[in-house]
């Protein structure tokens, strides 16, 4: 049974967001926009985080990956080769009745869920949105906005190779938006049209690609754990043959334990040397390798691990949040791991009283060039309190009128509540310290040696 302390629904997440500021329904004013959402400024620190977690652990602490940002709409032709053109569909089916549209492989029935009408037959509908480039709004200007950002990296290999001087095994990583026309979106910021990708195309000799498939997956899997996402809410699941897409030789998901139930949260795939050929062809351009150790050219095979932001977004809020009973009161908790959480520190005087206001305010400016911070000195002390737990702000620095005689502040965490108090000079380096992730709970990470021994 899947870890959770707190049951949550979605709803308290989507309301919660909402409230403090990490993530509003787009175009509120006007009545909102179907599955489009905007991200506050508590959800903007969020997502900037996870975002730098995964540059850090796939570009900045590797020797054998780099990053690249390529621009949203590419040459058409690019998705003709991709086979994004031709088949990157879904089966869409229409009430005759309420004109619902639905995805005919997602309804469990023959009916529509809504007012059991009957259906129409199903017919292949593209998910790309396409534009216009230029002035002239006819079919030699169509452009795509991308629906996922690989090909940008495909379509760069050469061009980094060349540059980087990088040698088999090397990765180009990137992240960025993608767009797709889902037929239906939902579950919050799980599924919707608009969405930020984080993807690595992992390059390796054929033959070696089951290894370094392996190797990905238990990679990847860590770097949830790492971050604090509990191991019974994840798991892995491999696609049966007829669920792999056109171009995969082997695939699999970690997922997460959503309130919905399990869901994906990343796409492990090896692509085999797909991409590389079919860009080589419709380019006319060589994407083979020249591998000096052999003295031979070949194209390689690529290992695609696949993530989305937003989603990884929505399960680091879902498992971090807590409820508890304190004081007769719930308390309601994020417990994100300090690399995560929006605001590091929080600065509290104990009043507005005029005494204490330039102590806090010098405190608040020895720590912002340090730590993202928050000055709060609205409402009681323990309010401020409540409010930074629910926000998983991990500290919390009150300067009292002790302090004004002892230069010392209180320095409170998050999720024991318990203070310690300690003069001001040692202030930076202590939450230097505890922020560095020590001090929160880790868990042990995923060590098995090959994907399947581990999982269903
Ligand atoms: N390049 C391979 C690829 O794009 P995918 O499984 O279609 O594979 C990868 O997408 C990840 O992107 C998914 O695991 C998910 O996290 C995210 N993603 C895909 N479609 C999404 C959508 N409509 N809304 C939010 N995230 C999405």
């Amino acid at each position: 049974m899947p870890g959770k302390t707190t049951k949550v629904d979605m709803e308290k997440i989507v309301s919660l967001c909402k409230r403090r500021g990490f993530i509003f329904p787009s175009s509120e004013i006007y009545g909102g926009l179907g599955s489009c959402w905007d991200y506050g400024q508590l959800g903007v620190e969020l997502k900037r985080n996870v975002k730098d977690a995964w540059w850090r652990a796939v570009v900045q602490q590797r020797d054998d990956v780099v990053g690249i940002d390529a621009s949203i709409m590419m040459h058409p032709q690019a998705w003709i080769a991709s086979g994004h053109v031709e088949g990157f569909s879904d089966p869409l089916v229409e009430c005759k009745v309420c004109h619902l549209r639905w995805r005919a492989d997602e309804l469990n029935g023959n009916s529509c869920p809504d007012c059991s009408g009957e259906l129409t037959e199903p017919r292949l509908f593209n998910l790309m949105f396409k534009t216009f480039m230029g002035p002239v709004e006819d079919d030699a200007s169509v452009v795509y906005l991308r629906p996922e950002t690989a090909q940008g990296i495909f379509v760069n290999f050469d061009n980094v190779l060349t540059t980087s001087r990088k040698k088999l095994p090397f990765g180009i990583a990137q992240m960025g938006k993608s767009f797709r026309n889902e037929i239906t979106t939902g579950n919050f910021i799980f599924r919707t049209r608009e969405f930020e990708q984080m993807e690595i195309e992992y390059f390796v000799k054929q033959g070696s690609d089951e290894e370094w498939f392996n190797y990905w997956v238990k990679e990847r899997f860590n770097w949830y754990l790492n971050l604090g996402i509990k191991r019974d809410n994840l798991r892995l699941r491999e696609h049966g043959e007829e669920e792999l897409a056109h171009y995969a030789k082997r695939c699999c998901d970690i997922d997460y334990f959503f309130p919905m139930g399990w869901a994906e949260l990343e796409g492990i795939a090896n692509r085999g040397d797909f991409d590389l050929i079919q860009h080589a062809k419709y380019s006319g351009k060589s994407l083979a390798y020249f591998d000096e150790g052999v003295g031979e050219s070949y194209v390689p095979y690529v290992i695609e691990p696949s993530a989305g932001v937003d989603r990884s977004v929505l399960a680091f809020l879902i498992d971090a949040y807590d409820e508890e009973l304190a004081e007769g009161e719930i308390r309601v908790v994020l417990r994100l791991h300090p690399q995560l959480a929006p605001i590091k520190v929080a600065i509290l005087p104990l009043s507005r009283n005029e005494k204490l206001v330039p102590l806090a305010r010098e405190v608040y400016s020895k720590l912002r060039s340090y730590f993202m911070t928050q000055y709060d000195d609205a409402q009681s002390i323990g309010r401020r309190y409540r409010r930074q737990d629910e926000i998983g702000t991990p500290f919390c620095v009150t300067i009292d009128f002790q302090s004004l005689e002892d230069n010392q502040v209180t320095i409170r965490e998050r999720d024991s509540m318990s203070q310690i108090r300690l003069p001001i000079e040692e202030m930076v380096e202590t939450l230097q310290d505890k922020l560095s992730g020590e001090s929160f709970a880790t868990q042990p990470l995923w060590t098995a040696k090959a994907v399947d021994a581990l999982e269903e």
